[in-house]
Formats: structure tokens, C-alpha cells, sequence
């Protein structure tokens, strides 16, 4: 069994657990129901997974919801997720407010329709000086599109003096994602069996421990989360260096 101690805090609670959530539609199909269905309860199991992650501690929960590539969708399905959207910031805003949640939304907010920019926008202002948890929505995000912004955004810097070419480094690039002010995931899970990516987090990802289940994410709740939580605990994070016993 793994040693672990207060002091070795890698092997806690993850400061930050992203999910991507899939398999809402293999959810419905399996009940002969159509998609949207999957995706009604997918903002279920959303829920309930926001409440669990803040009873175990976990101080930053992303969660990714619509992805750039996800515009490659039938329009009727984009556009019930983006009223599942509309419908989760209206009904569920002020408990998130009321539990002292701040709310941070990253991805592009380019070719959003304008109400729900406008939603997301005033659910970021709302609670940004909550501090029991930060619940991260990734919507309209891809990694790529993450990453070509934030270069862009460097270049413009440089071309106007306020970079110099020899200062970036890593952290520059940190410093200038979306998740500027946000730590690095400690753990990523993916629900539904498949095990990838999906263009989510590739610049964050480099050390967070992967976990993959195979419930599909309508199905997902609380005793998920927290085998999760055990799984990681029996991950040995190194970030490149040496388990502590084995360095001498
Ligand atoms: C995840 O479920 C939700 C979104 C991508 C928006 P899917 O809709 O991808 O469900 P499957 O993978 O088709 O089952
Ligand atoms: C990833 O799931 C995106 C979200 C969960 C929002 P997808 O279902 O879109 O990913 P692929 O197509 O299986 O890679
Ligand atoms: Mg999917």
C-alpha cells in the first residue's frame, strides 16, 4: 500500500479534478430514447456531481461541456445543448451563488449566440468573489483553438514591446491560457470507456493522472467520484523525478 502523509500532498484530495463528460447519447439509445434525453440527464449527473466534488474538498472542478469540434453536430442537437445551457444558468445560478461557488467559463467565446454569451458572462460576474470552490465550465473549447489564441495573444505582445522574444518560457504560456489563474488538473477522468482526449486541457494535462471509467456520464454520481478519488490515491506522481523512497 502506498505511504502517504499530510506533508506528501500529492497523494490528497486533487486540488483540481476535470471530467469530460461523454456517452449521454449511447445513455439514451441504450433506452430507446433520442439523444436529447442523454443530454437532459447528463445535466443531472452534473449536478450531482457539483455537490459531491465541493463534500470532498475538491477546491476546482472543470467540466467540459461543448467542445469546437462538437459544432460538427446535427444543428437540432447543438441547439438543445445550448438550451440545456441557457436553462442551467437560469435555474441553477443563484445556488451555485448561494453556495459561495465562483464560476469561471473558458474556451471561445467567438460565434457563442449573444444570449448565451451574455449568461455566462453574469454568471462569471455573479460569483467572481465566491471562494468555497471554482466550478470551471469548458464551453466552445478545444485545446488547439486554446493554444492558437494564446500564441496570438504573446506574438501581439511582443509586436508591441511588452514581451521580449527571450521571455517566454512555459510560464508565459501558462500565464496567457484561459486557465491562466487556475492550477494545473491534478486528475482528468472520462466517463463512457473511451479512452482519449478529445482536444481537452493538452497544455494542462502534462502530468495529471488519467482515469478512465466506463459508466456513461448520465449514470455517473457521488460513489463514482469517489473511486476516482481512491484510484488517484494509488498513483504515484513523480512529474518526472523518483518515488520518495527510491531516491537516495
Ligand atoms: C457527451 O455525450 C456530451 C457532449 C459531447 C456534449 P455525447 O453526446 O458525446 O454522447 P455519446 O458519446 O454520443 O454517447
Ligand atoms: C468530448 O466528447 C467533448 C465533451 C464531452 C464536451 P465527444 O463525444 O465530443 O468526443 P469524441 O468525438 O468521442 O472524441
Ligand atoms: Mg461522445
Amino acid at each position: 500500500m502506498k505511504q502517504s502523509s499530510k506533508a506528501d500532498d500529492v497523494y490528497a484530495t486533487p486540488r483540481h479534478v476535470a471530467i469530460i463528460m461523454d456517452g449521454n447519447g449511447r445513455w439514451a439509445q441504450r433506452r430507446m430514447l433520442p439523444r436529447s434525453h442523454g443530454h437532459k440527464a447528463g445535466v443531472d449527473a452534473l449536478k450531482k456531481t457539483v455537490r459531491a466534488a465541493r463534500e470532498f474538498g475538491i477546491e476546482y472542478l472543470t467540466l467540459f461541456s461543448f467542445s469546437s469540434e462538437n459544432w460538427s453536430r446535427p444543428e437540432g442537437e447543438i441547439n438543445e445543448l445550448f438550451a440545456l445551457l441557457r436553462l442551467f444558468i437560469r435555474r441553477d445560478l443563484a445556488e451555485l451563488h448561494n453556495n459561495n461557488v465562483c464560476v469561471r467559463i473558458i474556451g471561445s467565446r467567438e460565434g457563442l449566440p449573444s444570449d448565451v454569451l451574455n449568461l455566462l458572462v453574469e454568471a462569471e460576474i455573479l460569483t467572481q468573489n465566491n471562494n468555497a470552490q471554482t466550478l470551471v465550465i469548458a464551453f466552445n473549447y478545444g485545446a488547439r483553438d486554446e493554444i492558437a489564441r494564446t500564441v496570438k495573444l504573446i506574438a501581439s505582445k511582443v509586436v508591441n514591446d511588452e514581451i521580449t522574444l527571450d521571455e517566454i518560457d512555459p510560464q508565459i504560456i501558462s500565464d496567457h491560457m484561459d486557465t491562466h489563474d487556475i492550477p494545473d488538473p491534478d486528475m482528468i477522468i472520462r466517463t463512457s470507456g473511451e479512452k482519449r482526449l478529445s482536444n481537452f486541457l493538452m497544455w494542462q494535462a502534462a502530468y495529471s493522472e488519467l482515469v478512465f471509467v466506463d459508466c456513461l456520464w448520465p449514470e455517473f454520481g457521488k460513489t463514482d467520484l469517489s473511486d476516482c478519488l481512491v484510484e488517484y490515491r494509488n498513483r504515484s506522481r513523480t512529474f518526472g523525478g523518483l518515488v520518495k523512497d527510491t531516491a537516495s
